[in-house]
């Protein structure tokens, strides 16, 4: 029996449940304990292997499903006692209210909080496991391309032949932006902006372009939201990188494939047409698809608060992207790198993680908040280096990068904590050897995470339009009489 505050929480045997959102949509008292529930179109299963119940999507199921998990919550104020069911790993916050009206979970960084259910990605961070819809990460890398995953994150299932060739189509018809948004827009920077301080305001900018996004309830307006944000963020990123960095802007070009096109945006010179080495193509389409989506992650978190809102989805998406500006979210590739070039040598990495286990600053691109195992995406990522190096030369940051993986991961201070590179530790050595600066880091971060927002907003609609709204615990003065400046 644990003890938590006041009350107590007790593990129990099994039970019965619906969804936590079905439950939270008819109420506790519909579930009688020990009750079992058909579960209509969406059933619960147990998984043998963790023993906890995941709704299995798909076709109807009518058997009647047992849960094999519930707690028990007793009040010690009042000895009332709820038993609440253990669901997807999650138990309702609003049959816990029901016991305990007005007694918060005070969680500022959602260390313990599920804030959705979700049928899109999916993270085991103890075994190193990511899965979009399904599907490894390691499979879609391999066979698949960025435009089919973003298909595959908003629709669930992988297109057939027409439905990937009409979605290409329409993605492409749209890569242009509004002439005046170059013009007025961009142009209004500093010759010196920060690209991806150009992009979150040039993605909200977009929303005076496109009034008719604040429709977000029909559907082939959205659809018409989803096609313009997926189409548009090459063209802005590259037109941010170019006027960053004093070159003229690059219009699309429809001839290409969608991550060539980005190339020729970014690097086209003085020639009519680029056309990149296909390595390098293919290796940024595998970066887009390994940045596609991410769960729950500080920027789709920021998305799905904004957007619960009813706000239209460029001024959503913007807010995520500012999200992702943050070094410890998508900017930290960015510190990557700049990490390893104050580092210099291979003989400096000792004493840098020194410093880092002596609390003077942090071990850049490891770690995350649910990988407490080696991040699926550093590993194809590694890999990728080296098929880019191949074309590039290799960068002279990669020994310094392999020096500290192989100093921290022997290290207990990191073992300890569980402490692993992240998705960020190499992709900043792939963008520098393709010639990115690093302001644009975080940039090529947002360029394809634009597809996971999207699939969260959808889906987000889809299942509560209520709008997020947490509670505080108030630790402030409660109130006092106003003192005038001469009795201070
Ligand atoms: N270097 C050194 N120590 C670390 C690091 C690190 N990179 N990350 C965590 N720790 C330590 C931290 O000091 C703490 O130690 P103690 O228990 O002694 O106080 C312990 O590990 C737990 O850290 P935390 O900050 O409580 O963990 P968190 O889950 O809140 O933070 C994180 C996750 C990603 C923000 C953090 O690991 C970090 O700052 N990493 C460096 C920045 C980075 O690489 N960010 C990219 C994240 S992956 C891409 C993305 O999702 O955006």
């Amino acid at each position: 029996m644990l003890a938590v505050g006041r009350g107590q929480i007790t593990s129990d045997g099994p039970r019965c449940a619906r969804s936590l959102r079905e439950q939270q949509a008819v109420g506790p008292e519909s579930v009688p304990p020990g009750t079992a529930i058909g579960c209509g179109d969406e059933g619960i299963s147990v998984n043998n292997k963790t023993g906890r119940q995941r709704r299995q999507p798909g076709p109807s199921r009518t058997e009647v499903e047992v849960v094999v998990e519930s707690v028990t919550i007793t009040d010690n104020r009042n000895g009332q006692t709820i038993e609440i069911p253990i669901v997807d790993g999650g138990i309702a916050a609003d049959q816990w209210s029901k016991l305990l009206p007005g007694v918060w979970f005070y969680d500022p960084a959602f260390m313990a909080t599920a804030s959705a259910e979700s049928a899109i990605t999916y993270v085991d961070g103890d075994n190193g496991v990511l899965e979009y819809r399904g599907y490894p990460i390691e499979q879609l890398t391999k066979q698949s391309t960025y435009l089919e995953v973003a298909y595959l994150l908003l629709h669930g299932e992988l297109p057939t032949a027409d439905q990937a060739e009409k979605w290409v189509q329409e993605i492409t018809y749209h890569t242009f932006i509004h002439e005046n948004m170059r013009k007025r827009f961009l142009e209004g920077f500093n010759y010196d902006a920060h690209p991806m301080g150009i992009l979150v305001s040039a993605i909200a900018a977009l929303s005076t372009y496109y009034p008719d996004a604040k429709n977000i309830f029909d559907p082939k307006v959205r659809h018409k939201q989803i096609i313009r944000l997926i189409a548009k963020m090459p063209t802005l990123a590259a037109a941010a990188h170019r006027y960053s960095v004093g070159m003229p802007f690059v219009y699309p070009d429809n001839s290409h494939d969608f991550p060539s096109n980005f190339l020729s945006m970014v690097l086209k010179t003085p020639e009519s047409r680029f056309d990149a080495n296909p390595t390098l193509v293919r290796a940024m389409d595998a970066l887009f698809i390994l940045h596609a989506d991410h769960e729950q992650n500080c920027s789709t978190a920021a998305l799905r608060v904004v957007a619960s809102s009813q706000v239209d989805p460029y001024s959503a998406c913007a807010a995520a992207c500012a999200a992702l500006y943050g070094p410890l979210h998508g900017g930290a590739n960015e510190a990557v790198i700049r990490m390893l070039s104050e580092i210099g040598c291979l003989e400096n990495v000792p004493a840098f993680i020194r410093s880092v286990k002596e609390g003077h600053g942090r071990l850049q691109g490891f770690g995350h908040r649910v990988y407490k195992n080696y991040d699926p995406r550093a590993k194809i990522i590694r890999d990728i280096a080296y098929d880019v190096f191949d074309v590039t030369g290799k960068n002279p940051l990669l020994d310094i990068a392999l020096g500290l993986e192989e100093v921290a991961l022997a290290d207990e201070y990191f073992i300890s904590r569980k402490l692993y590179p992240n998705v960020d530790f190499y992709s900043g050595l792939i963008y520098q050897a393709m010639g990115f600066p690093v302001e644009m880091f975080p940039v090529l971060f947002a360029v394809p995470r634009v597809a996971g927002w999207v699939a969260h907003w959808v889906e987000m609609l889809e299942h509560n339009t209520k709008i997020a709204r947490p509670r505080q615990l108030y630790v402030g003065h409660r109130r006092r009489d106003y003192v005038p400046m001469s009795s201070r």
